[in-house]
């Protein structure tokens, strides 16, 4: 896919402000509640699910109403009601007779699809689930959406679709060799993406996320996976003393401390991006790939040594043999997100990732050690 030039990200809502401009200030307080009520209502499914409800809570914060569809396989409904207003319909993106039921009741202007299986070593072992539930399930999505004439769509793909990388950081034209039926699955629909762009005329973007970590500032969200697999959340879980401690797959590693590095990216900057994705969609953007991480990794070592500075406890690690199919570094480049949706991640830190995870771990599972 070519890369698009620079789109005007807001012609409508621009106009709207120069408009005001000429109007009293004591009249745009009306008005200001009648702009976000002209937003399209956004479905999004996985909206129950970690990356998911942050973006309809960003979503919501900037206007759009939301309905979420989430299978509950893993998603967490007690958050969608304590702290989002969408409507949650509980089901697959695979039952179709839902999906045109669904479409047909909600004026839909664009979808946002995060619900898919993500673990990589059970892709691996399971991958019939994998791109029954990652394939089968978009393109049963996608007909629908187009049954019902919806033609913007915001994927959630991955940088493990690359491979081991040969240039760092990496760019979205970077060769594509996906290891892992899950990564298989995430580039099978980008490619289909592609394919429906130039057939059917239906717009995407497509954000290949590095690793998305974190949670609400304000503690209303975060991660909990079920089982959990992922780095930050497990050393938290040490801290905690929910975990007598923290293995650490591989310190044999070409890095400067031997431990793999990562890009993390904090999961409210992720749920930004993918509001301008929809603005971006919704001005007549056209369709785009792009990677969203920090341009900044940091190796296993270091986020043990950050946990144990933003929680101020003992953090006990062991030191274990390689993790199969993890590559040595992985750090992602940011420019496309910049040029094309003018994104800035708030939180590049790690310290602010690994803050905002403790303030949610504590919350979730109480103070213990
Ligand atoms: N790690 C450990 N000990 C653990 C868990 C992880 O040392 O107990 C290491 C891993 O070996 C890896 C790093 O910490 O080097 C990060 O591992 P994660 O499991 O947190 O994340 P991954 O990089 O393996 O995978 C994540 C997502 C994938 C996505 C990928 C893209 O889970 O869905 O990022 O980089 F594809």
């Amino acid at each position: 896919m070519a890369a698009p030039s620079p789109p005007d990200l807001c012609p409508a809502a621009c106009l709207t402000a120069v408009r005001l401009i000429e109007i009293a200030p004591a009249t745009w307080s009306v008005l200001i509640p009648m702009m976000s009520m002209d937003k399209p209502t956004i479905l999004v499914t996985g909206g129950a699910g970690y990356i998911g409800s942050h973006a309809v809570l960003a979503l919501e914060a900037a206007g759009y109403p939301v309905v979420i569809l989430d299978s509950l396989e893993y998603g967490h409904p007690e958050l969608v009601k304590q702290h989002l207003k969408a409507e949650l319909i509980v089901g697959s993106t695979r039952d179709r007779a839902l999906l045109d039921d669904l479409l047909s009741r909600h004026n839909i202007g664009a979808v946002m699809h995060f619900a898919a299986y993500i673990a990589v070593g059970e892709s691996v072992s399971a991958p019939a689930e994998y791109y029954h539930n990652n394939v089968v399930g978009t393109l049963t999505l996608l007909e629908a959406m187009l049954a019902a004439d919806i033609k913007r769509f915001v994927f959630s793909s991955t940088c493990a679709i690359y491979g081991p990388p040969k240039t760092l950081p990496i760019p979205e034209d970077h060769p594509k060799n996906p290891i892992s039926p899950y990564a298989a699955s995430k580039l099978m629909v980008e490619q289909m993406l592609q394919d429906f762009d130039q057939a059917y005329g239906l717009k995407s973007v497509a954000f290949r996320y590095f690793n998305a970590a974190g949670a609400d500032p304000e503690g209303r969200l975060g991660e909990d996976h079920q089982p959990e697999t992922h780095l930050i959340p497990l050393v938290l879980m040490a801290a905690l003393g929910r975990r007598d401690n923290i293995a650490i797959f591989g310190t044999d590693y070409p890095t400067p401390d031997g431990t793999c590095i990562r890009d993390y990216i904090h999961v409210s900057d992720l749920a930004s991006a993918h509001v301008r994705g929809i603005d971006y969609l919704l001005a007549g953007g056209d369709s785009a790939f792009i990677n969203l991480g920090n341009g900044n990794g940091f190796s296993v070592r270091e986020v043990i040594e950050t946990a144990r500075q933003v929680t101020g406890r003992p953090i006990a690690v062991v030191e274990r043999d390689r993790r199969p199919g993890d590559p040595p570094s992985l750090v992602g480049s940011g420019d496309r997100a910049r040029d094309l949706l003018n994104w800035h991640p708030q939180y590049p830190d790690l310290e602010s990732i690994i803050a905002h995870a403790w303030q949610w771990h504590l919350m979730r599972h109480g103070p213990q050690n």
